[in-house]
């Protein structure tokens, strides 16, 4: 633990994130944990812990288990679905495969509202994902709530040990974020540790005694992310950072003043490359996405070597990898870092050692600390834009006319998007080169120009995505600026297909 807290132990629940996310908005440090790895974890600055939902039936062999030891510690402990029927298994209970699984909305009836129930009403929406369910509380626990399916939809031995057979952390658990509030604060008594003004100074002494006089080096992308994690460096080692940024000719139209601006702002060192004729001669006819992608990969990383290479030698590399990113995989559990899309492989290759400081953050807290940096919020919101940049959104070959189209609809449709209030509300919106010409009349005479997919979609994280229901006179002020503005553009066409089947980006 980087901090006092919530000790939050993943079973392989597809919420367990979640759950540390509920318990970071209540303004409390939550570390996510796999569950064999508790007592490397367990220490007194856990002021609670949280056992999360899991795919598994606490009654086969081999299901992942915590020893009851746990359960005798004296700390606050609430057992989430796999998770409470975990510990009803511990101390004694019964769990057995029930006949038809609940899944979806329930109501709750509350039987004993305190002290995890306090504040809220006696008949509650919850939401259920369970096949297994407790048939016996252990020895000494009470009824707390149930369900009509589930007779043992929350149970409890106060003052320590509080289970739910529901979800708290999905938002359709009405009062999910109270349960959650009546845990850490009243229950554990954990203070509120985590924000910006707490954890910052803290993560910045952190930095500087990981890199002590050591030099270290950062890529900027233009993103969020990597702009966080230099603004934060800068803070703990000054002018011993540098950051490179490359120029693809891959970016949006404003990429690199936005990166220029910023290294200004903050008085970084930044390295431009220009490399626009390097990346577009290397793409030269290639149609396949995947090729462009290991393309574009594989010119990053020699780029960034050879301006590396002269700038002398480094001792860490700076990564803005996120706490998502750093993904527990199935089965073992083991934590495997995703690497750097762009960069993967150089570190070890130039000997360098990770600095990745924001590993302990989700991407709304990444947001709120930029801010505390100092860094303008208007940068901090942009939309997320794919690594491989632009090359992903032109369907063929990408040329510099598509590309400078791109460029130009990609700017218009951002511009239009902010005039119109709707900007904030969208995950991602871009326009798509699709390849393919159509007729038009402009002016009176014939025009064979290009057709432009414009895709504009609502996400919580890529994961699903579903497309934004634009009003017919928004899309109508979309289409007549990107034909009037952009000559070459003949017709736009929107794209109305979610994610699944679709993905996000067209390739
Ligand atoms: P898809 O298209 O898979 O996109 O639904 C999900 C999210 O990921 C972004 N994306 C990428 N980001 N390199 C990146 O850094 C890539 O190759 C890449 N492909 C997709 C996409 O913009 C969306 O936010």
């Amino acid at each position: 633990m980087i901090a006092e807290g919530i000790l939050v132990l993943d079973f392989g629940g597809q919420y367990a994130h979640l759950i540390g996310r509920r318990v970071r908005e209540l303004g409390v440090y939550a570390e996510v944990v796999p569950y064999h790895r508790w007592h490397e974890a367990i220490n007194p600055d856990v002021k609670g812990v949280i056992l999360s939902g899991g795919p598994r039936s606490v009654y086969e062999d081999q299901a992942p288990k915590v020893p009851t030891e746990l359960f005798q510690m004296g700390k606050p402990i609430l057992g989430i679905c796999y998770g409470a029927q975990l510990m009803a298994e511990a101390l004694g209970g019964r769990v057995e495969k029930g006949s038809a699984g609940e899944y979806g909305q329930a109501e709750l009836l509350v039987k004993q509202p305190y002290p995890l129930f306090a504040g809220t009403p006696s008949r509650q929406r919850v939401w259920m994902s369970h096949g297994d369910l407790v048939v016996a509380a252990p020895p000494g626990f009470e009824r707390a709530g149930s369900t009509q399916n589930c007779p043992w939809a929350a149970f409890q031995k106060p003052p320590y040990l509080f289970a739910v057979q529901f979800h708290p952390e999905v938002v359709h658990s009405e009062y999910g974020k109270q349960i959650f509030a009546n845990f850490v604060l009243s229950i554990c008594k954990a203070n509120k540790n985590w924000t910006a003004e707490d954890y910052g100074p803290r993560l910045i002494a952190q930095i500087q005694e990981q890199v002590g006089s050591g030099r270290v080096l950062g890529a900027l992308s233009g993103g969020v992310d990597s702009a966080v994690a230099a603004a934060l460096t800068l803070r703990a080692v000054g002018s011993r950072l540098t950051c490179i940024y490359v120029d693809t000719g891959l970016q949006r139209l404003d990429d690199l003043s936005h990166v220029e601006q910023l290294a200004e702002q903050l008085g970084l060192d930044l390295r431009i490359v220009q490399a626009q004729d390097r990346f577009l001669s290397a793409l030269s006819g290639i149609v396949d996405p995947e090729q462009k992608r290991k393309i574009i990969g594989a010119t990053f990383i020699e780029t960034f070597e050879q301006a590396a290479g002269s700038l002398g030698a480094f001792d860490y590399f700076l990564q803005g990898t996120l706490y998502p990113d750093v993904v527990e995989s199935g089965g073992g559990l083991t934590a495997i870092i995703k690497s750097h899309h762009n960069v993967g492989g150089l570190p070890e290759k130039m000997g360098w050692r990770l600095l990745e400081p924001l590993r302990w953050f989700y991407k709304d807290e990444v947001r709120e600390f930029g801010s505390w940096l100092g860094i303008d919020r208007e940068f901090l919101m942009r939309h997320p834009f794919p690594g491989p940049g632009l090359a992903v959104r032109i369907i063929g070959p990408v040329t510099e006319e598509a590309l400078s189209i791109e460029r130009r609809a990609h700017a218009l449709l951002d511009q239009i998007l902010m005039e119109e209030g709707v900007y904030y509300d969208v995950w991602q919106a871009f326009p798509v080169f699709t390849g393919i010409k159509s007729v038009a009349v402009k002016g009176d005479a014939r025009h064979y120009g290009w057709v432009l997919a414009v895709r504009i979609v609502q996400s919580q994280d890529a994961m699903t995505a579903d497309w934004y229901r634009a009003s017919p006179e928004l899309l109508e002020r979309i289409a007549s600026a990107l034909t009037a503005q952009i000559p070459e553009i003949s017709r736009v066409v929107y794209d109305i297909t979610t994610k699944p089947p679709a993905t996000i980006e067209w390739e």
